[in-house]
């Protein structure tokens, strides 16, 4: 069901974690179509404001026919995404490798491919990509190059839409089933709560780039302008 008068905002990875909290945060005010897999997941939030769309956008086809139905869109969040680590370098997983690759940078394009038509003049593209891309971390090959590559792509369209905001989110570690999994320590851990308040108040600011705990994001901010020769000893640290 859908309100008159409301904007309308589309979310990817909206069945757990950030998207999910998004479509908490955004069904407030605005009307959400909310985009996922997990069927029972997607039927749980369809409700007030919120529409649902299940695809899964590693597979092209789907993605291009999902959206037929959206007329047009004013603010559209791709935030869907895994993360996948490689334990062991000396057997790099070639598999893992093209899958992070694949669901994060390639699917994303096959949304911004379907999608960008249907944002409207003077609309948003929101991307989120990770603290991840800014410094070379251990375990991270396949997720943090498909992080530094979902980041270059969003600059890279600030430069070139004229008449689209677009706004690249960098997140530090926030709690949510992808953060679960991990094994080591997550300095500065923010809630959903915390890390959708951000996204939804530098989305509303028309924010360049959004990313937080500041006290978190600044510090890799700093030493990835130091040389790389006096990062690798501390990443190598963290590794054991
Ligand atoms: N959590 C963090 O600390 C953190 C930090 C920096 C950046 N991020 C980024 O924030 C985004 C959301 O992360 P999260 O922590 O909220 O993760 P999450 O809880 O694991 O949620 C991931 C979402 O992505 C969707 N998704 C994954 N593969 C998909 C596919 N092939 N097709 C369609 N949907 C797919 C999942 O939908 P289904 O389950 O329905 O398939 C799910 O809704 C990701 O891009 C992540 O890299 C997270």
């Amino acid at each position: 069901m859908t309100r008159d008068g409301l904007k309308k905002v589309l979310i990817t990875g909206a069945t757990s974690g950030i998207g999910e909290g998004l479509v908490d945060r955004y069904s407030k005010s605005h009307n959400v179509v909310a985009c996922g897999r997990n069927e029972e997941k997607l039927s749980k939030l369809s409700g007030n404001n919120v529409q649902t769309l299940k695809f899964d956008m590693t597979e092209k086809a789907q993605v291009a026919s999902a959206f037929v139905d959206i007329e047009q869109l004013d603010i559209v969040i791709l935030n869907a995404g895994v993360c996948e680590y490689i334990d062991d370098a000396r057997r790099f997983d070639a598999e893992l490798f093209e899958r992070v690759i694949h669901a994060n940078v390639i699917a994303t394009g096959y949304c911004i491919e379907a999608l960008l038509p249907k944002l409207k003049p003077g609309g948003q593209l929101v991307i989120v990509s990770s603290s991840a891309s800014f410094l070379p971390l251990p375990r991270a090959q396949a997720y943090g190059a498909s992080k530094a590559a979902l980041s270059y792509l969003t600059r890279v369209m600030q430069i070139e839409l004229e008449d689209i905001d677009v706004t690249l989110v960098h997140p530090g570690f926030v709690e949510t089933p992808l953060t679960d999994k991990n094994d080591f320590p997550m300095p500065f851990l923010v809630t959903v709560e915390n890390a959708c308040e951000a996204i939804f108040q530098g989305v509303e600011s028309r924010k360049k780039e959004i990313h937080f705990p500041k006290r978190f994001t600044l510090l890799l901010k700093l030493f990835a302008l130091l040389p790389f020769s006096l990062w690798m000893p501390l990443a190598k640290r963290i590794k054991r």
